[in-house]
């Protein structure tokens, strides 16, 4: 990968976010969280790149699917005033369009090209699907870590900030009431993932939030959940109950049995990820 082209296409980007800002403070409050958003994957990306020792290329790659995931995101908001994909439209898929329609990958490798649209389009997928090439995995769960990392800062921003400040389209207009749904929460305690569809309440969509270390890839990942504090902080935010710490409690140990494991995500690296270049 050629360093020009990984600093073309951070101008193109960020020029492209400017393309949408706008008078209206909260749309203007919709479009930077994002662009932020964006800034932070990408550096969340490179930390994970750098601890799990990837080569120049590995990361450079890594860091173009990191900047353009949500490129799609943007247009999304101009088009419905809502980034929630299902009454609107799959953001990664629309982004996924944008780079076509703008030729945004042009001056890259076929192989590069195809690795970064295959990334963006499936980045929001509820897993990674097991049929697609080693090589794409590899770079899907690199971005689909360093994305969950910054949304939990997103959310955890987004509770602790008063009403009239919050940038409206991040919590989804999912009622604040007082209780999680017993299929939420018995999710969680089976250590599975949460579905969006199931998710009723802003208690359950942080529920959901709390499942996605189930899906986490690399052990960079849960040193900086911990680093971050984040499942201390997340769960701050929700109401004390028995059933809710008990299934906590199986999550939490989950990401400290993950750490303690430190090296094993090594194995993920695929072999010959730039063969035929
Ligand atoms: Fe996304």
């Amino acid at each position: 990968m050629e360093q020009e082209n990984v600093t073309a296409v951070k101008s193109w980007f960020f020029e492209y976010c400017r393309l949408f800002y706008s008078q209206d403070e909260d749309f203007q409050r919709n479009i930077i969280l994002k662009e932020n958003h964006t800034v932070n994957v990408c550096d969340n990306t490179k930390r994970i790149c750098r601890e799990e020792a990837l080569d120049d290329d590995q990361v450079m790659l890594a860091e173009v699917i990191a900047l353009l995931h949500d490129v799609g995101r943007f247009e999304q908001y101009r088009q419905y005033r809502t980034f929630k994909d299902s009454i609107s439209v799959n953001h990664a898929e629309l982004g996924a369009q944008i780079l076509e329609d703008y030729e945004v990958l042009a001056a890259f490798y076929p192989h590069e090209r195809a690795m970064i649209a295959h990334a963006v389009e499936l980045h929001n997928v509820y897993s990674v699907p097991a049929k697609i090439p080693e090589d794409i995995k590899f770079f899907l769960k690199i971005v689909r870590d360093a994305d969950k990392l910054d949304i939990w800062r997103v959310f955890l921003e987004y509770f602790n900030q008063p009403e009239d400040v919050r940038a409206s389209a991040a919590g989804l207009g999912l009622p604040d009431r007082p209780e999680c749904s017993t299929e939420v929460l018995g999710r969680l305690a089976q250590q599975k993932m949460v579905r969006l569809s199931s998710v009723k309440t802003l208690n359950d969509f942080k529920l959901m939030q709390l499942s996605w270390i189930y899906d986490l890839n690399f052990t960079t990942s849960f040193r900086l959940l911990f680093e971050r504090d984040d499942i201390n902080k997340l769960v701050a935010t929700l109401p004390q109950d028995k059933e809710l710490a008990d299934a906590v409690q199986v999550v939490r140990e989950f990401a400290e049995r993950k750490l303690l494991t430190a090296g094993s995500s090594f194995d993920l690296q695929p072999s010959g990820v730039f063969a035929g270049q």
